[in-house]
């Protein structure tokens, strides 16, 4: 790969560092973060490293699902502040030369919105095709799926007006109706709303789900259940929309976007994200996450399985190699703490181990997605009972499966690895009482391991895992070679090493991977004089001209020499 045949950007170059402001820090003793605490905590932020914040919602919202149910796009909810809390983070984030991405949630509102409220209380409401409404006479809506809902069903009834509306989500996050042109100004001019106020970008919400087919015709066999992810996001006319969207809002600012992209696939990822789609600059896909876990978020003895995680993350770099661009990510506020799910948070091998995982996301082509807290390594809090939940995907689950008879235990053993409430525990800033949170009760139960896992404890000591990230940030900012070098994986049948190297011009970086808690051995890439270690997560690394030895979880760079 030449540099001078890259198309640069400075999305393409950035570390974006995600927040979840219910769970970031707290100001005013209610329990719930806020953004006074982002805002206080923006040094903090800006000693990282990281280029881009995207904030998780912090629109108003009865929070069913925690702020991705919005009764007012407009407006910042009562909880986390208010709109001139928002300004003044928005200008600090700007005056430490970083970027603020928001999150856009409009396949759906809440039903709180007064768009659903006035759509619901009559059929011949200028309102009422604001959202998909399927008339009772008509008989039983064919078959949807619901993520949230309590009986798995995606069409609810409502009496006032004897028709089914839509809901992919909750019974509470009906989905709006993109079919209707009015809709879609509305979304245009909301988000023109947020590009005045000076915000750098939007992180989409299940943007790949917003067409709907006509008619809502029957599912093909193929389709049915689990599937439905797939068939939910190819609806005829999402790149219509989308490059509508590009055409009358995005195209007019310099600011990045990015889809959550349930359903997006190597074969597809293209139409959204191609340099000359003119729709979306990023995607994130799911298809690493969903290795060994299946519905329901169980898991199997697959969910760990190195050889597949390989062949997916290469196969979307290679699908993204020429055309479009990729982004890496392992933890965010809808998957567990990342140590635990893709390493070990065993005590012996936690700090390690996320060293180890943090040098990957920092060394892969794509642009790095790092979720709040993974740069201290903090780990799954795993609940016992359903009553430590507060999710409404892990307690609908639940009760879907004890209404079916079903095995709850086997469900919370799963979701003990799996749970999104794992990664939405508050941030552990110091030992104090709520790890210096909340001086209120905290939302969520804090992860009592923030006696030794915290910011404080790491803060200035050298070896923590948070200086770690810290290094890997600065090492690669100073590596063009690591942001758009070419990426090629070596021993890709290893069971325990993930080996690439990164190629740019004439520099070319071999990074070593130890994803197991057993040492690994393999033997030295031939043809390639191994130089200068310049990263290593453990205290000792020698480089052998024959074989190579990598201690349990652990992460090395080496200089290649030509
Ligand atoms: C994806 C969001 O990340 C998740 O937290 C939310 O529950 C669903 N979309 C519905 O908005």
């Amino acid at each position: 790969m030449k540099l001078s045949q890259i198309d640069r950007k400075w999305w393409k170059e950035a570390v974006v560092y995600q927040i979840y402001p219910r769970s970031f820090q707290d100001t005013n003793g209610d329990g719930v973060g806020d953004l006074p605490g982002v805002i206080q905590r923006l040094d903090y932020i800006k000693s990282l490293g990281v280029d881009v914040i995207w904030l998780n919602p912090c629109f108003e919202s009865p929070n069913d699902d925690n702020g991705y149910d919005i009764s007012d796009y407009r407006k910042i909810m009562p909880e986390f502040g208010t709109m001139d809390d928002f300004e003044t983070l928005l200008a600090g984030v700007h005056e430490r030369g970083m970027k603020l991405v928001m999150d856009l949630v409009v396949n759906h509102s809440s039903d709180e919105h007064e768009w659903f409220k006035q759509s619901r209380s009559s059929r011949d409401n200028p309102y009422r095709d604001y959202y998909h409404w399927w008339p009772a006479e008509k008989g039983t809506p064919p078959r949807r799926w619901s993520y949230f809902d309590k009986d798995g069903t995606a069409w609810k009834y409502d009496e006032p007006t004897d028709a089914y509306y839509l809901h992919y989500f909750a019974e509470k996050q009906p989905d709006l109706n993109w079919e209707n042109p009015k809709v879609r100004e509305e979304i245009y001019d909301m988000m023109h709303f947020w590009f005045k106020k000076g915000i750098d970008g939007f992180r989409m919400d299940v943007i790949t789900f917003i067409s709907k087919h006509d008619g809502y015709p029957e599912f093909p066999e193929e389709y049915q259940g689990q599937n439905m992810i797939d068939m939910y996001a190819q609806g005829p006319r999402l790149h219509e929309y989308l490059h509508e969207m590009n055409e009358k809002v995005l195209s007019h600012y310099d600011i990045m976007t990015v889809a959550e992209g349930p359903g997006t696939h190597t074969d597809n990822v293209l139409k959204l994200v191609g340099d000359d789609r003119k729709e979306l600059n990023m995607n994130y896909h799911f298809d690493h996450q969903s290795i060994g876990v299946g519905d329901r978020g169980m898991v199997n003895e697959a969910f760990q399985d190195l050889v597949q995680f390989k062949q997916v993350m290469s196969d979307w770099d290679k699908a993204l190699s020429q055309d479009g661009w990729n982004t890496v990510y392992f933890g965010n506020h809808d998957f567990p703490r990342m140590v635990s799910r893709w390493a070990s948070d065993a005590p012996e091998y936690r700090a390690t181990a996320s060293k180890m995982l943090t040098t990957y996301l920092l060394t892969m082509r794509g642009t790095p997605y790092y979720y709040m807290g993974d740069e201290i390594g903090m780990s799954n809090i795993k609940f016992e009972s359903i009553d430590e939940y507060d999710d409404i995907m892990t307690r609908n689950w639940y009760s879907l499966t004890q209404q079916e008879g079903g095995d709850t235990q086997a469900l919370l053993d799963s979701h003990k690895i799996t749970g999104r409430d794992n990664a939405r525990t508050p941030i552990q800033w110091d030992n104090t009482s709520n790890a210096g949170f909340t001086t209120g009760k905290p939302w969520l139960t804090i992860n009592p391991n923030y006696a030794e896992v915290n910011v404080a404890e790491q803060q200035n000591r050298s070896d923590s895992e948070l200086n770690y990230f810290r290094k890997l940030m600065k090492f690669r900012k100073s590596e063009l070679t690591l942001i758009y070098g070419s990426y090629n994986l070596l021993y890709s049948e290893h069971t325990q090493l993930y080996a690439y190297t990164r190629e740019l011009d004439d520099k070319k970086l071999l990074v070593l991977l130890n994803f197991s808690n057993q040492v690994a051995e393999c033997e030295a890439p031939a043809s390639m004089h191994l130089g200068k270690v310049l990263i290593n997560n453990c205290d000792a690394f020698s480089v052998n001209e024959n074989s190579i030895s990598l201690k349990p979880y652990q992460a090395v760079i080496i200089e290649v020499g030509q």
